[in-house]
């Protein structure tokens, strides 16, 4: 129903993403879920992007001799300066896109954010880690921590843990959000009902 694809990211891509996430939403009459689906798709969207970048970034630049959480740093690096219009080139060029797909079957939408290359070992156990730390955070407190402690983190390291928060916020299961490695990708799901209880819900925990 709806394929959007990326290799960079822009506030033009970012309002492109939101303006079609409302026209589906308003279809619904949920338009008032915008701010929580859209955060998800784009925290997801993201971390897409950065791993196309950072498989790019270790393939044609990394020196096999430095540990991983060095090449990292430089990564980080890499991603905060200009330097990045190179790996977005590269991208653009071996077509090393991350795609959102977004379907709707019975009410329910179905989200999809997917690039081109499986997680690693330690990137899927990084994300085990914060799907299962996101699923009984109490306060922001703990959200701090958890970045502070994270060795491995690309930024903040609470992009996962902000879209299981905006999820609950919606009232919709921790078990309907996945990431995982499909064969030569890595695929990241979510999906959200909508319903007028949804709604009802997401406006009622805002509130409290
Ligand atoms: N599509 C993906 N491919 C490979 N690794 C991923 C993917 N999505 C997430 N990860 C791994 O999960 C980690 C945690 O992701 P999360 O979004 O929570 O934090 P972050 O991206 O490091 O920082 P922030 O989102 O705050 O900028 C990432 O650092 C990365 O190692
Ligand atoms: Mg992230």
């Amino acid at each position: 129903m709806l394929k959007f694809s990326a290799y960079n990211y822009s506030d033009e891509i970012q309002s492109q993403l939101k303006a079609k996430l409302l026209d589906i939403l308003t279809k619904h009459s949920c338009q008032d879920l915008l701010i929580p689906v859209f955060t998800c798709v784009n925290e997801l969207l993201m971390n897409a992007i950065k791993a196309n970048y950072k498989n790019i970034y270790f393939e044609n630049y990394h020196d096999e001799t430095l540990p991983y959480d060095q090449g990292l740093k430089l990564f980080r690096f890499e991603i905060s300066s200009e330097r990045i219009d190179h790996l977005t080139d590269i991208a653009k060029k071996n077509h090393k896109t991350a795609v959102v797909s977004a379907r709707i079957e019975k009410s329910v939408l179905h989200i999809d954010v997917e690039n081109p290359y499986p997680m690693t070992k330690l990137e899927k156990e990084n994300v085990e880690s914060k799907l299962e730390f996101s699923e009984h955070i109490h306060s922001v407190s703990d959200i701090f921590d958890v970045s502070e402690r994270d060795p491995y983190k690309e930024g903040a390291g609470l992009g996962i843990i902000f879209v299981a928060i905006m999820l609950k916020s919606m009232g919709v299961p921790h078990s309907k959000f996945i990431i995982k490695n499909d064969g030569s990708k890595t695929v990241s799901s979510f999906s959200v009902p909508l319903t007028e209880e949804t709604v009802k819900f997401y406006n009622e925990y805002k509130e409290r």
